[in-house]
């Protein structure tokens, strides 16, 4: 049975084929944009009101039926039926029964604006958790790094032992990552927040609609000057779903970023690294091997990425060769839309909590840390201070670290004697070059990984994220 505010009503002799019915609905997902619908709504109706549409009781009525069936659905009591195809029809034919001014709040209106009004409402707000919860994360990793700051590890190129960092550099460079995925996010919230009601179907309303009167009731203004931001094409007002990708991109890149970091601690959590201890909450174990204490989170993590970036496809592929305006395809999507927009938010708040669960081994990344090798390049620093051409340091450090090769003792161990065998600029001081404090000390450059650097850098990123 088709209701009567179903638009088939009047044009066809009865409802679509139950397949067909099943085929196309989007209730079973689309339910969860209910209060921008109802949002959007009350907004509408106001604007009716005022330029004529509706009485002042008419409107009471709409109003009042709204919020209602608004909390009918927080709790759990209204009855969503598929036959009625989506949230929008849902919730208008369940007003129109009870309220019958309902009947008139489609005026000057269609689905194509609704549904787009309905989503860019949604997504605004998604954005801004998201980014609430992105500077927990941020949080969390100066709070690693700030709780264990005197700590030293080899930083890897190649995944190959390169120079030594902080712990707490390696966790800032995170940070600056998720800075970056906070400025895309912001960015792209502009571009949500403009409104598309009064659209129409594609081609606006004969009617006198004050388009920048329900943008205002709907906070589509610009922040910093308090105006209506509209769309200003009709066409585009209900065909783009631009602001959906910007999105599904910036998340995609957002997952990338989770999935190194995850990449990163899965690695030191194993035994071969064993830099970082995971607490157990933040763990499973393994149905077999009595032992295994597994980072499913941070694989889940990693393995979740997939399908963020899977969304980012899907949405492209689905606007690709879509004729203006409005097309079905567009229905497909919302299911992307939220299951990357969940997927995010559920690593970003899973990684904050689990690093705030995490501590650092002092004693094997001291071991690793200690490794001479990683100050083979503060050697060729070293000679071009004594005058010497960097790649000419280059080749004599080479020679020196095959000479401890053979001769197989550490790279400090060599004698002042085996080290002047490779070039007379050493003297007696290189074997402060392997002063680990001291060459920490040295590396002061901005953004580089020394001591005061590195402090001041948490410092700043403490300051800036003080709630
Ligand atoms: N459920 C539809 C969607 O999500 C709403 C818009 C339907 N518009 C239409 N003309 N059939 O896209």
């Amino acid at each position: 049975m088709s209701s009567p505010v179903v638009s088939r009503s009047g044009r066809f002799s009865g409802g679509p084929a139950a397949e067909v019915a099943a085929f196309s609905e989007s209730i079973s997902f689309d339910w969860r944009l209910w209060s921008q619908d109802l949002r959007g709504s009350i907004a509408h109706a106001t604007m009716l009101q005022k330029i004529g549409v509706l009485t002042k009781s008419e409107l009471k009525s709409i109003r009042t039926g709204l919020q209602e069936i608004g909390r009918e659905i927080a709790e759990g009591k209204f009855q969503w039926k598929l036959e009625l195809e989506d949230v929008h029809m849902n919730i208008e034919a369940e007003l129109t029964k009870r309220v019958p001014a309902g009947a008139k709040l489609h005026t000057g209106r269609s689905r194509n604006d609704q549904v787009a009004v309905d989503v860019r409402l949604w997504l605004r707000d998604e954005i801004e958790a998201l980014d609430l919860e992105l500077h927990d994360l941020q949080r969390a990793l100066v709070d690693l790094g700030s709780r264990h700051a005197e700590v030293v590890i080899p930083g890897y190129t190649h995944l190959q032992r390169a120079q030594p960092v902080y712990f707490a550099h390696h966790c800032l460079a995170y940070v600056e990552m998720l800075a970056r995925d906070i400025d895309r996010m912001e960015d792209c919230w502009t571009r949500v927040n403009v409104c598309p009601l009064g659209s129409g179907a594609i081609a606006g309303s004969t009617l006198p609609l004050d388009r920048e009167l329900v943008a205002t009731l709907l906070d589509f203004t610009d922040p910093r000057t308090g105006k209506p931001r509209v769309t200003q094409n009709s066409m585009d007002g209900v065909s783009d779903r631009d602001f959906m990708i910007e999105f599904a991109a910036a998340a995609a890149l957002l997952a990338v970023h989770l999935s190194r970091l995850s990449e990163d601690l899965i690695l030191w959590v194993s035994s071969e690294f064993s830099f970082i201890k995971i607490a157990d909450a933040y763990t499973t174990g393994s149905s077999l091997m009595p032992q295994k204490k597994n980072p499913d989170v941070a694989e889940l993590t990693r393995g979740k990425t997939g399908r963020v970036v899977g969304n980012l496809m899907a949405l492209l592929t689905l606007l690709k060769g879509l004729p203006m305006t409005y097309n079905r395809d567009l229905q497909e999507d919302k299911e992307r839309l939220f299951d990357s927009a969940d997927t995010v938010r559920g690593c970003v708040r899973l990684m904050a909590a689990m690093l705030a669960h995490t501590t650092v081994n002092a004693e094997p990344c001291a071991r690793a840390a200690s490794d001479p090798l990683l100050l083979a390049t503060d050697l060729a620093d070293y000679l071009v201070r004594q005058g010497m051409p960097f790649r000419e340091a280059h080749h004599v450090v080479g020679s020196v670290v095959s000479l401890a090769e053979m001769t197989g003792k550490p790279l400090d161990r060599l004698t002042l004697e085996e080290f002047q065998s490779c070039s007379d600029k050493f003297g007696a001081d290189v074997t402060s070059v392997f002063q680990l404090g001291k060459a920490m000390a040295r590396r002061q450059l901005t953004g580089a990984p020394g001591t005061k650097e590195v402090r001041r850098q948490l410092a700043r990123w403490q300051k800036q994220l003080a709630k």
